[in-house]
């Protein structure tokens, strides 16, 4: 039997304001996690399950999301790009969509979202649902509720409520970013208003699909997932998603240095007198000099690191890290330099961007 189609809507718009300054040149979903932009992730696992088209909403950073993705046919999937005028709300995404998701069942997917099992069985078990069920929502227990969107369940586990960042919040199920909705949903976002923060709230809208009695199902995630939005989760998807790469050593490695667990060295790079050990990842052209990379780290293509340590980061593309022992936790953007003065006055010179963040070791 032919299975229903499914499409996808993944959200690529927004503004990106608690990943600033790196969301200054980068659209928050392109910035990578072990060398990959973090929207691949869920595309990759988007068109495993079975989804060809995929409507992508775009906003202010719609060329580089553009350039990014294509047509789509690098994933296997056809994309459609829908642009959002302002960041108006999850909601408000679905309802300029409309014409492009028509009446088909969807998967709508926020595009800063890693969930490291993907979402196959989600979408398969929205396939399988029983009939008159008409959306179904992903919960995640967390520490933070207040700062999510979250359910109320009665002790049967069906949804009988939806708050968006609730003061007191009703229990500590959080919305994850991934949605299966039919058809209904378009008269739901149709139906309700702005919230008072001016948005169109996907819970508002799911919330009416409630009290309308239309079915919705919630299941719980079990595994990771996190909203990469702000820099700590980033690091920490960053770990997580370098704990899945396959050590692969393509580029050059000398007597001198040693390489250790699950790493990846691309096309081009060049490890001199080093120590790199794993889960690591060594972008194409990068030159790793009388360093040591510990784990959790990615450095971006073009990099250069010498006579540094440096663990837990994020390099991007084509900066430099010089004489620094050690950075830690850290982010640094594309093509930016961090290095140490060796001359007098023994002070502190700084270049940096706004909404930047420094912590200088008081040693
Ligand atoms: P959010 O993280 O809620 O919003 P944001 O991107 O504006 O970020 P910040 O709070 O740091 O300013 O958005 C979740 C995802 O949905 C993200 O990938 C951006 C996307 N999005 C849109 O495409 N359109 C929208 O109107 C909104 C609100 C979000």
């Amino acid at each position: 039997m032919p299975q229903p189609k499914i499409k996808g809507l993944v959200l690529s718009g927004g503004s990106g304001t608690r990943l600033r300054p790196i969301t200054y040149t980068s659209a928050k979903q392109l910035v990578p996690i072990a060398n990959k932009p973090i929207l691949f992730y869920g595309l990759e696992s988007i068109a495993k399950s079975g989804v060809k088209e995929v409507g992508v909403i775009v906003g202010d950073t719609r060329e580089e999301v553009k350039e990014a993705l294509g047509d789509g046919s690098r994933f296997g999937l056809e994309i459609t790009y829908i642009e959002q005028e302002k960041p108006l709300g999850l909601a408000h995404c679905v309802l300029i969509a409309r014409d492009f998701l028509a009446d088909d069942d969807f998967v709508m997917y926020l595009g800063d979202n890693f969930i490291l099992k993907g979402v196959e069985e989600f979408i398969e078990s929205f396939r399988q649902r029983e009939t008159g069920v008409s959306a179904q929502i992903l919960l995640a227990k967390v520490p933070d509720p207040h700062r999510f969107g979250v359910a109320e369940l009665d002790h049967s586990g069906k949804v009988i409520r939806l708050v968006e960042k609730p003061k007191i919040p009703p229990s500590d199920l959080a919305l994850v970013g991934v949605y299966l909705f039919d058809k209904t949903i378009h008269e739901a976002v149709r139906s309700i208003k702005p919230s008072a923060r001016g948005e169109l709230e996907i819970t508002d809208a799911i919330d009416w699909l409630i009290s309308s009695n239309y079915r919705v199902n919630s299941q719980v995630v079990d595994g990771y997932w996190k909203d990469l939005g702000e820099p700590e989760a980033l690091l920490d998807g960053n770990r997580l998603a370098l704990e899945m790469i396959e050590p692969h050593i393509v580029g050059e490695v000398d007597e001198y240095s040693k390489v250790d667990g699950r790493v990846e060295v691309g096309i081009g790079a060049k490890i001199i007198r080093s120590i790199i050990r794993g889960p690591a990842i060594i972008g194409p052209d990068a030159v790793i000099e009388d360093s040591f990379i510990g784990p959790y780290t990615a450095i971006g293509p073009g990099c250069v690191v010498e006579r540094s340590e440096v663990e837990y980061s994020i390099i991007l593309n084509e900066s430099s890290i010089s004489d620094i022992v050690r950075m830690e936790g850290s982010i640094v953007g594309k093509r930016a330099r961090v290095a140490q003065r060796a001359t007098l006055p023994s002070a502190t010179r700084l270049v940096i961007g706004d909404n930047s963040r420094v912590e200088i070791n008081k040693n």
